[in-house]
């Protein structure tokens, strides 16, 4: 049998070997959740997640930090792409996701159940990728702008510009924004959904949108236009904001700020990790459980903080839930997702196995090998890794982290001194 032949799924498909969580066309989605593995060690942390979050429902709660650590290419993207479409259940070519995980859950009800529970109100997620969101100016409040402009923009706001999202929510709260968009349409010709992003080009229409529906007088409407302060908010006011939302809605229902690559905005920088930190806490103490803050970064958060005891414990409190990535649960995804066998293909290499038992385990054993780096045990194994042998997993990871080591290095000492690993 060729080796080609041996896989239940197509050898040859595409995979994307970096999750990115705002990526949703319906083809990767499919694949992504399709082809999800529930490891041994991501079972454990479904568990973890989806006890103290469903604790939530019962109880009022300040614990709605979560912190999602591993090294690179670990999962921890995906993780957070799999949770946000599980608690909001979404449907993705006809099904939904907590049916899609249902089935990857049949060995395990007790635990799907504690998902079901989660899943079944109304929840809202805002899952981002700070990188891509977050200023490049990394003042001290930039964690604070790059939550206020996701959460208008999830309101429907323009979260990219504070000043307008602030006047749109003014409107809202008027009860005019239909008013207000017909308006503007009616005098300027395009929508306002088109037209808000430039909207400095379109200042007469605006102060004669603003005088028509907000009764303005032409100079007030004027003042707002070239005001030139920075519309500012706190942490206070976007607190009481966010709370104000999920208060109108249903008991049961949760909104969720999942935010990928956390670790590396933020890094060793003092004021971002204290404005994350001050964030979340005033978060937990006034949400109380109904809205939570999900993050992924490289490093375990203890190493972030490490020097800065003092300074960061509360941090550390802020992230109550807290879940490692390890790279085991990397060998057991390629095992399934993609080295799993053809039932016929797995009887033939056991086969292949039992017949040259001896020479196999001679092959692959090595004198004064630290305990980790082995061949074959059984026949099992032997047809879970082919054409693998489990010692590459292992020594592979260790080279990827040795090249990223050097290139960490290379970028304090001259090239020339650093060997090529390419
Ligand atoms: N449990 C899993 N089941 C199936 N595929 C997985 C699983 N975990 C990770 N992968 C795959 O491994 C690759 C790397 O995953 P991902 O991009 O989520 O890693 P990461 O930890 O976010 O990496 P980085 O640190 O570079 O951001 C992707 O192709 C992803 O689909
Ligand atoms: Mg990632």
């Amino acid at each position: 049998m060729r080796i080609q032949n041996m896989f239940q799924e197509d050898i040859d498909r595409k995979i994307n070997g970096v999750v990115k969580v705002d990526q949703d066309a319906s083809d990767v989605l499919v694949q992504e959740l399709k082809e999800y593995v529930i490891t041994r060690e991501l079972k454990k942390h479904f568990i973890t997640f989806f006890t103290n979050y469903g604790d939530s429902f019962r109880e009022k709660t300040a614990d709605i930090g979560v912190w999602i650590s591993g090294f690179f290419g670990s999962g921890k993207s995906h993780f957070l792409k799999m949770l946000s479409y599980l608690l909001e259940n979404k449907e993705v070519q006809g099904e939904r996701t907590v049916e899609i995980f249902r089935r990857k859950f049949s060995d395990d009800p007790a635990t799907f159940s504690l998902i079901e529970d989660a899943a079944k109100g109304r929840t809202d997620t805002i899952l981002f990728n700070i990188d891509i969101e977050g200023s490049i100016n990394k003042d001290k409040t930039a964690v604070l702008r790059v939550f206020a402009k996701m959460f208008y923009n999830y309101l429907g706001f323009y979260g990219e510009n504070l000043k307008v999202a602030k006047l749109e929510q003014f409107i809202a709260r008027k009860g005019k924004t239909e008013e207000f968009r017909r308006v503007f349409e009616e005098i300027n010709g395009g929508t306002w959904l088109e037209s808000r992003d430039a909207f400095a080009f379109f200042e007469d229409d605006i102060v004669a949108t603003l005088q028509q529906v907000l009764g303005m007088s032409e100079s007030a409407a004027q003042n707002w236009f070239n005001g030139t302060e920075t519309v500012e908010t706190s942490i206070a006011q976007l607190v009481l904001e966010i709370k104000e939302v999920v208060d109108a809605q249903p008991d049961d229902f949760r909104l969720l700020f999942m935010i990928d690559e956390v670790g590396q905005y933020v890094g060793g920088d003092t004021d971002l990790l204290i404005n994350l930190q001050s964030l979340v806490e005033k978060i937990g103490s006034e949400c109380e459980g109904k809205v939570w803050v999900v993050c992924t970064g490289q490093e375990a958060i203890d190493e972030i903080i490490k020097a800065r005891e003092n300074e960061f414990s509360r941090i550390q409190a802020r992230f109550k839930t807290r879940l490692s990535l390890s790279s085991s649960s990397a060998d057991e995804v390629i095992q399934k997702r993609i080295l799993l066998k053809t039932p016929e293909a797995e009887q033939d290499l056991e086969q292949v196995f039992t017949v040259n038992d001896s020479v196999l385990r001679n092959l692959f054993s090595f004198s004064g090998a630290i305990l980790d780096i082995k061949g074959y045990g059984s026949a099992d194994e032997f047809a879970r890794n082919f054409p693998f042998v489990p010692y590459q997993f292992i020594l592979m990871q260790k080279v990827l982290h040795w090249r990223r080591s050097i290139f960490s290095m290379t970028q304090c000492i001259p090239s020339s001194t650093v060997p090529s690993v390419a």
